[in-house]
């Protein structure tokens, strides 16, 4: 669906945007895993501004293709964010469930600023409506895998976004 060399392209577009956006401040990443480590370390790597990062695991999907609109932490911060600029770095979002619930979750923690980046956006699906305020790619509704997207833990390390075809 989407090729290497475009992703690239969008996530230097991203970062730029980002760095010009929180010029003159330390951008607190949280990486959301797994799904997000890849487009998150090709993202960082383009901030031009000084860069900390965390990681958080959270449960949407098993094996299923479809959102069970229930969020478990698996794995939460190790540091406090308390005063630092958030920004959620995610792969996808498509109900929206796991995002509207880390957004609230993080913002009972009193970041300074909290806002979200997601590498690939699925709009039709969306049933919670959160604000997300860097978007790489709108996408139709389908069940793409790559660049850290899984089907069953699978195909997370595609160097492009393929889609599932489902029978
Ligand atoms: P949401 O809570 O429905 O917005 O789902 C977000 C999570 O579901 C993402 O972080 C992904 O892990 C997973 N997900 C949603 N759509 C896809 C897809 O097309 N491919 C792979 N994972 C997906
Ligand atoms: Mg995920």
């Amino acid at each position: 669906m989407i090729p290497e060399e475009q992703i690239e392209k969008r996530i230097r577009e991203l970062a730029q945007q980002i760095s010009s956006d929180y010029e003159g401040k330390t951008i607190h990443l949280i990486v959301i895993l797994k799904g997000s480590i890849f487009f998150s370390c090709e993202l960082a790597k383009r901030l031009t501004i000084p860069v900390t990062l965390d990681f958080m695991s959270v449960s949407s999907y098993g094996s299923e293709t479809v959102s069970s609109g229930r969020v478990r932490i698996l794995k939460d911060l190790d540091e406090s964010i308390q005063g630092k600029d958030v920004l959620i770095v995610e792969d996808i979002i498509d109900s929206g469930n796991t995002l509207a619930y880390l957004k609230d979750l993080l913002m009972a923690r009193s970041p300074r600023s909290l806002a979200i980046c997601t590498l690939l956006d699925k709009p039709e699906r969306r049933v919670n409506n959160v604000d997300v305020k860097y978007v790489g790619f709108v996408i139709p509704d389908e069940f793409v895998v790559g660049y850290g997207l899984d089907y069953d833990q699978y195909y997370r390390n595609l160097p492009y976004i393929g889609v599932i075809e489902q029978e």
